[in-house]
């Protein structure tokens, strides 16, 4: 389903997030978040998307996000970050968004099931369309395309 005003999808970053570049480069890559938005914003633009890229240490920010785009029917594009590993708060925002009939793609740079312990759980993915690992920032073109597909 299209959302109803233009073909908009949210691009939300969790915590940290706004450090790429500078944080762990050997796990993240050495590009900042700058570069992200702007790759978002043009792989979005390919697929005929207004793309809206957000960042947020703050749970409850990342929460009231959700209630909009469940709230305007937008796709979201998510990379949780540490939240993942223990947001129920966000999971149940995130299934709001999935209520509301528009996709929720979980995106992770790196692939969480290869790392620590605590990182091979994901509350988010029980709660997401699908979930696109590992793939560094071309996960988001991934994620992008999959919500192209979906809507
Ligand atoms: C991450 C993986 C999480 O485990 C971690 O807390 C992050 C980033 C990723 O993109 O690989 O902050 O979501």
């Amino acid at each position: 389903m299209e959302n109803q005003h233009t073909k908009k999808v949210l691009v939300v970053n969790g915590p940290n997030l706004g450090r790429l570049g500078v944080r762990q480069p050997d796990v993240y890559g050495s590009e900042n978040f700058e570069t992200l938005r702007e790759k978002c914003e043009k792989w979005g633009a390919e697929l005929g998307f207004e793309v809206e890229v957000r960042q947020s240490d703050d749970e409850a920010q990342m929460v009231h996000w959700m209630h909009e785009a469940a709230d305007t029917h937008t796709p979201v594009v998510m990379n949780p970050a540490a939240f993942t590993h223990y947001s129920y708060a966000l999971a149940d925002a995130a299934h709001m968004v999935l209520d509301a009939g528009v996709p929720l793609m979980e995106v992770h740079i790196s692939n969480p099931a290869a790392r620590d312990a605590f990182r091979k759980i994901s509350v988010i993915s029980p709660v997401a369309t699908g979930t696109i690992t590992g793939m560094g920032l071309y996960g988001y073109k991934l994620a992008l395309e999959a919500v192209a597909h979906l809507v």
